[in-house]
């Protein structure tokens, strides 16, 4: 790149000269959509330069996972997708002369820096919708090849990180010289931006509707590497793998009486138009339509909503950019941003990282079989889930709304489900809404369990007291001063637990038992932010 801003650039390229200058390095990431897809740039970035590196996936990096890293023997940990918040404890091991480390991410820092911290935030970039952790990976990666190729060429001579010099290159350059046949997008990491924007879209930086400032330029360098294709569809998730009548009928975040959430309304809706949708007797997807039967669907839609009285910004919201992943087949989840994404979460939040990374790094077959699997149960787990906050409801406080979900919603994805319920029935979209869940719900109860359940049955005392709280709010709410990163921090710090996160989305692990005290301080610190 041609960084979004010259400083992030220059500190992509001061942590890209520090890793190639690694015999080898850990490499640490977080078990999301966006985690993943760093990890997964980041993965192929150093096994292009030539750097041996081994990768650790961690649900949250608290004291005892950084102290775990910091026993390993890696003298350079490079932390994708979290780090910024947890640099203070980090950073004491930095100091006690542990690892050094080179962070990639996106999330507020806490109050303390190191050389090698590469975070929009930092840039007056925003770290909730203009740059993920997958797109600060990208930075890194796309300075990376910059460095390898500049040491390539020039023959000079690098002090390496033990002080000893070596001539030519550095490990990094050897290894990328004989590369010298790829495609330049592959040797300049451009192909990268693919899994940058499946990243971004799993964060919801595209909320309203598309990418935009440095996510924007990444999604310019995919579309001029040939593999990213961008253009205005229909907003509607699940293009490319759900059958046409299950696509209109599951997409409710623009809600459209007698089609969303109604079965045999959507299929009327689609008989009623007079096109040939089948074939072979089976419904064909969006993404298998032509361009005129798309035309004719989405208007009918549209006319539809607005003859059902739906407001016009919501039927704006009906269409959008959607991101299309040229270099991967059509009619799979792997060719839409949005349908990647969520398929990675499948994996990665059920303890099953190394699938979803497979699939990142192009193990089609296996991984990708898996992953379906996988799928299926986080479907149905998020669909259980936000019958549970609709029919159970959430608990109104002055300024905020929450609820309990016990070990009844995995901890890994109440997040998901609250900001999915939000603007369901009894969920306003006014306040910003909390969700708590056991932390040890995994591990003891058969709910939500996926398949990873069995693997996983070591009882830990600790954990059995610890819960997960996850907030979510929205951009609107964002603009009248809602910073949700703050009030997790501030108010689980209040009541002996830690959080943080960014200003739309946060997260937090509170101690069992003190979360009506968490909900007041919470409701008390939103009030003032809203005021
Ligand atoms: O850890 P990380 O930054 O990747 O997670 C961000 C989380 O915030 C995601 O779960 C994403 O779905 C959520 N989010 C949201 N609404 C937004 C932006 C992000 O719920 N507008
Ligand atoms: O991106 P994020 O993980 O927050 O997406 C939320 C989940 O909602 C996805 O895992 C996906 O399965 C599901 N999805 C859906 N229908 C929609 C939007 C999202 O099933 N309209
Ligand atoms: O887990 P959840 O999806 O609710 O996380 C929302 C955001 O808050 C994510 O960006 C996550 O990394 C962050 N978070 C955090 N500290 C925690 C829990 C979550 O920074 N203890
Ligand atoms: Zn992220």
């Amino acid at each position: 790149m041609t960084g979004p801003v010259p400083e992030l650039e220059d500190r992509a390229i001061a942590c890209a000269e520090h890793l190639c200058d690694c015999d080898r390095v850990l490499l640490a990431s977080h078990i999301d959509a966006d985690g993943l897809t760093s990890a997964a740039i980041a993965a192929q970035t150093l096994e292009r330069a030539g750097v041996p590196f081994e990768t650790v996936f961690e649900k949250q990096l608290d004291e005892d996972v950084i102290a775990g890293i910091a026993a390993t023997e890696y003298d350079t940990v490079l932390f994708t997708d979290f780090g910024s918040g947890q640099l203070d404890v980090i950073g004491e091991h930095e100091d006690a002369g542990a690892f050094t480390p080179v962070i990639a991410d996106h999330h507020q820092p806490a109050d303390r820096e190191t050389e090698f911290h590469l975070n929009p935030l930092l840039f007056g970039i925003n770290g909730a919708s203009e740059l993920s952790g997958a797109g600060a990976s990208y930075v890194l990666a796309r300075a990376l090849a910059e460095v390898a190729d500049e040491t390539a060429d020039s023959g000079e001579t690098v002090t390496a990180a033990d002080g000893g010099e070596r001539t030519g290159s550095s490990r990094c350059s050897s290894e990328r010289r004989s590369d010298g046949g790829t495609a330049t997008a592959r040797t300049d990491n451009r192909d990268l931006a693919a899994l940058a924007v499946v990243g971004a879209v799993g964060d919801m930086q595209d909320s309203e509707g598309e990418l935009h400032g440095a996510n924007a330029k990444i999604v310019a360098e995919g579309v001029e590497a040939g593999v990213v294709e961008t253009g205005k569809d229909l907003a509607l998730y699940g293009k490319q793998t759900r059958p046409l009548p299950k696509f209109l009928e599951y997409a409710t975040d623009v809600y459209i009486p007698g089609i969303s959430n109604d079965q045999s309304g959507a299929l009327r809706f689609l008989d009623e138009l007079d096109l040939d949708l089948k074939s072979d007797g089976e419904w064909r997807c969006w993404a298998a339509l032509t361009s005129e039967e798309k035309q004719t669907v989405a208007s009918a839609l549209v006319k539809r909503a607005v003859s059902r009285g739906v407001p016009a910004t919501k039927i704006d919201q009906l269409v959008g950019t959607s991101y299309v992943l040229s270099a991967e087949p059509v009619g799979t989840e792997l060719r839409d941003a949005s349908e990647f994404s969520t398929l990675l979460n499948a994996t990665a939040r059920y303890d099953r990282a190394d699938v979803g990374l497979g699939v990142c790094l192009g193990n089609r077959e296996g991984a990708l079989e898996r992953a379906r699997t996988l799928l299926r149960n986080h479907r149905r787990n998020l669909s259980e889930g936000i019958d549970l906050v609709t029919t159970e409801g959430v608990t109104q406080e002055e300024h905020v709304q929450w609820f309990h979900a016990g070990d009844r919603i995995r901890e890994t994805i109440v997040g998901i489900v609250a900001g999915m319920a939000m603007g369901n029935d009894g969920v306003s979209r006014s306040k910003p809404i909390f969700a708590f869940a056991e932390k040890s719900a995994e591990r003891s109860s058969a709910n939500q369990s996926g398949e990873a359940a069995e693997e996983k049955t070591d009882g830990d005392d600790e954990a059995d007291e610890e819960i997960k709280v996850s907030a979510r709010g929205t951009h609107s709410l964002v603009r009248k001063g809602l910073d949700l990163s703050q009030v997790m921090g501030e108010a689980s710090r209040a009541v002996g637990g830690d959080g943080g996160g960014h200003d739309v989305a946060a997260g937090a692990t509170v101690p069992a038992g003190r979360e009506e005290e968490f909900v007041e301080r919470a409701d008390e610190i939103v009030g003032e932010q809203l005021s």
